[in-house]
């Protein structure tokens, strides 16, 4: 199994999993980190809507709490014909852990996969203070 079918069973996986009765709209997140290990994540909402989390929060807080701090491929799955565009916020949280060489792919339930960089999905990044 090449890397990118591996992350797209995990993210998919993780998105039968999600917990999400407010919207009904179930997201999974895999990653592979530039050490050769694997997380995944799905959206968690909640009651009081704002508290809701990502599917790529969950797997970006597996990948932190693991030790790994660097992404080498992000996949994230939406259970939904359309292909899923990653929120603002979970842009700027993938560019945290994120390299020129990343590569984050966006993936739908027929199987379909595009893969951008950081760069064309967060230009402008704000990066230094
Ligand atoms: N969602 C994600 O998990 N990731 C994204 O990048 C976009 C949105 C979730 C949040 C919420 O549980 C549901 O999708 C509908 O917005």
């Amino acid at each position: 199994m090449n890397n990118t079918t591996n992350l797209f069973s995990l993210a998919t996986k993780a998105a039968q999993k999600a917990y999400c009765p407010y919207s009904k709209f179930a997201v999974g997140s895999a990653i592979l980190s530039t050490n050769g290990n694997f997380y995944f994540g799905c959206n968690v909402e909640n009651i009081s809507y704002p508290v809701g989390t990502c599917a790529e929060a969950g797997a970006i807080s597996a990948m932190i709490a693991n030790g790994d701090t660097s992404i080498a491929e992000i996949l994230i799955y939406a259970d939904s014909q359309e292909l899923i565009s990653p929120c603002g916020a979970c842009r700027q949280r993938i560019a945290e852990f994120a390299t020129p060489q990343t590569l984050i792919h966006v993936a739908n339930k027929q199987g379909t996969i595009k893969t951008y960089n950081i760069t064309e999905l967060l230009p402008h990044s704000f990066s230094e203070f």
